[in-house]
C-alpha cells in the first residue's frame, strides 16, 4: 500500500478517526505527527465508543503498531489514562505502542499557562481546549522545553525542571499573580509517569525507517484540521502545530519522498469549535438543528460546535496547502432532512469578490459569502452501501463539491457506525 498521509480539509473534527480506522486494515503502522490531547478521534464499533486523544486511531485494530513521533506533545497522564481506557475495553497496546524519545512533554504549568491567558485575553481568547499545547509547543520553539529522552536522564530532568520552574514562576506570580508550583511535586509526580511509559520510549525515527525499508506501508494520522495549521491557518485562531500534510515529515521523522499519497477529510458542511473567523456560519435554528443531528460536541471538551454550510473556499485552501488527490467527504446523512443546501463560492468585502481564501482576519470576519444553492435530497441515506444507490441530489451535491474543488471524492460516510461507509471506485 502507498504511504498515506490523511488530513482533515477544515477545523477539525472532520472524522479523521473513522476514515483512519477503515483504512488501517490494510496497513502496518499509524503514525500521530502533531497535536496532542487536545484532538479528539472517534471511532464507533457496534455499541461501543472509542475517544482517543493521543493514542493513533490504528489501535482499535490487532497487531497494528502505533506510533506517536516526535512532533506531538504527550501530557504523560492523559496518555496513562487512554492507555488504562483501552486496557478495560479489552485493548491491549504493549508491544505496538511506541512513543519518540524526541517528543515534548506537557507539564501542569502548560496547562495552568493555557487557561490563565485565554481568562486574562477575555473576548478576544482563542478559545483554546486548555490541556497546555500552546504553551509546551512556546517552550519547545524557545528551546526550553522537555522531551521524553530528558526525562529517561535524572540528571538532565531535573536541571531541565528546575530551569523552567524558576521562569514558569516568575512569570505566573508577575503576570497572573498565581502562586507557582513546586520541584519536589512535579519531580516525583513526573517521575511516576515516566516509569510506567518508559517502556514505550524509543527511536521512533529508526524504527520507520525499517519499516520504510522493508516496505511496510504507513498511515500519517493528521490531528485538528487544515485552518488550525499556525502556518497555514486563520492565525491567530489556530492550534499550534502543523496540522497540515507538510507537518507529517518533520513530526514522524519520515522524509518526504517516503510519502505516497494525502488524503483530505471533509465534512459535507463545516464546523469549527472555538473562536476565530467562520463566514458560513448558520443562523440560530440551522445551528441548533445540524448540531443536534449531527452530536456536534467537542470530543475533548465538550463544547458545541460552531456549524455551518460547506464552504468551497475554505476547502480549494486546503487541497493546495496539502497537495491532496483525494477527499473523503463524512457526515452526508446530517444533511438528509433539509428542503435545500448551500455552497459558498466565495467571498464579498467591500465591494471586492476574493475566490481565493483571504488571510486578513479583517476580510474573514466580515465578509459575506456568496453562495450556490441546491435542493435537498430529504431521504434517509444512513443505510445506502454505494455510491450509485445514493438519491440523485445527493449525487448531485457531490458532484458539485467534486467540481468546485476540481478533486475526487474517494469515500463516503452515512453514519458514525464502520460499516456506514463506502468507497467510490
Ligand atoms: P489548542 O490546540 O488547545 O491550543 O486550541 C487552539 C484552537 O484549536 C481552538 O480553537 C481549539 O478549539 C481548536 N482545536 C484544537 N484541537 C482541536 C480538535 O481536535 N478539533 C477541533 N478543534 C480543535
Amino acid at each position: 500500500m502507498p504511504n498515506i498521509v490523511v488530513v482533515g480539509a477544515q477545523w477539525g473534527d472532520e472524522g479523521k478517526g473513522k476514515v483512519i480506522d477503515l483504512l488501517t486494515p490494510s496497513y502496518n503502522y499509524v503514525v500521530r505527527y502533531q497535536g496532542g490531547n487536545n484532538a479528539g478521534h472517534t471511532v464507533v464499533s457496534g455499541n461501543e465508543k472509542f475517544v482517543l486523544h493521543l493514542v493513533p486511531s490504528g489501535v482499535l485494530h490487532k497487531n497494528k503498531i502505533c506510533i506517536i513521533g516526535p512532533g506531538v506533545v504527550v501530557d504523560p497522564k492523559a496518555l496513562i489514562e487512554e492507555i488504562e481506557m483501552l486496557k478495560s475495553k479489552g485493548i491491549d497496546v504493549e508491544g505496538r505502542l511506541f512513543i519518540s524519545e524526541q517528543a515534548h512533554v506537557i507539564f501542569p504549568y502548560h496547562r495552568t499557562i493555557d487557561e490563565l491567558k485565554e481568562t486574562k485575553k477575555g473576548k478576544a481568547k482563542i478559545g483554546t481546549t486548555k490541556k497546555g499545547i500552546g504553551p509546551c509547543y512556546a517552550d519547545k520553539v524557545a528551546r526550553s522545553g522537555i522531551r521524553m529522552v530528558d526525562l529517561l536522564n535524572d540528571e538532565v530532568f531535573t536541571k531541565r525542571l528546575k530551569e523552567n520552574l524558576s521562569e514558569k514562576n516568575a512569570i505566573l506570580k508577575t503576570l497572573y499573580d498565581f502562586k507557582g508550583f513546586f520541584f519536589d511535586e512535579i519531580h516525583s509526580l513526573y517521575i511516576g509517569y515516566r516509569d510506567r511509559i518508559k517502556k514505550y520510549i524509543v527511536d521512533t525515527t529508526v524504527m520507520l525507517d525499517e519499516a520504510v525499508r522493508k516496505k511496510k506501508s504507513i498511515v500519517f494520522e493528521g490531528a485538528q484540521g487544515t485552518h488550525l495549521d499556525v502556518d497555514c491557518g486563520t492565525y491567530p485562531f489556530v492550534t499550534s502545530s502543523n496540522s497540515t500534510a507538510g507537518g507529517a515529515c518533520a513530526g514522524s521523522g519520515v522524509g518526504p519522498t517516503k510519502i505516497d499519497k494525502v488524503v483530505g477529510v471533509v465534512k459535507a458542511y463545516t464546523t469549527r469549535v472555538g473562536e476565530g473567523p467562520f463566514p458560513t456560519e448558520f443562523p440560530g435554528d440551522l445551528m441548533n438543528e445540524i448540531r443536534s443531528r449531527g452530536g456536534e460536541y467537542g470530543a475533548t471538551t465538550g463544547r458545541p460546535r460552531r456549524c455551518g454550510w460547506f464552504d468551497a473556499c475554505l476547502v480549494r485552501r486546503s487541497i493546495i496547502v496539502n497537495g491532496m488527490k483525494e477527499i473523503a467527504v463524512t457526515k452526508l446523512d446530517v444533511l438528509d432532512k433539509l428542503p435545500s443546501i448551500k455552497i459558498c463560492t466565495a467571498y464579498k468585502y467591500k465591494d471586492k469578490i476574493y475566490e481565493n481564501f483571504p488571510s486578513d482576519i479583517e476580510v474573514l470576519t466580515n465578509c459575506e459569502p456568496i453562495y450556490k444553492e441546491y435542493k435537498g435530497w430529504q431521504k434517509d441515506t444512513t443505510t445506502i452501501t454505494s455510491y450509485i444507490k445514493l438519491p440523485s441530489n445527493a449525487k448531485a451535491y457531490l458532484r458539485e463539491i467534486e467540481k468546485l474543488l476540481r478533486t475526487k471524492i474517494g469515500l463516503i460516510s452515512v453514519g458514525q457506525d464502520r460499516k456506514q461507509a463506502f468507497v467510490i471506485e
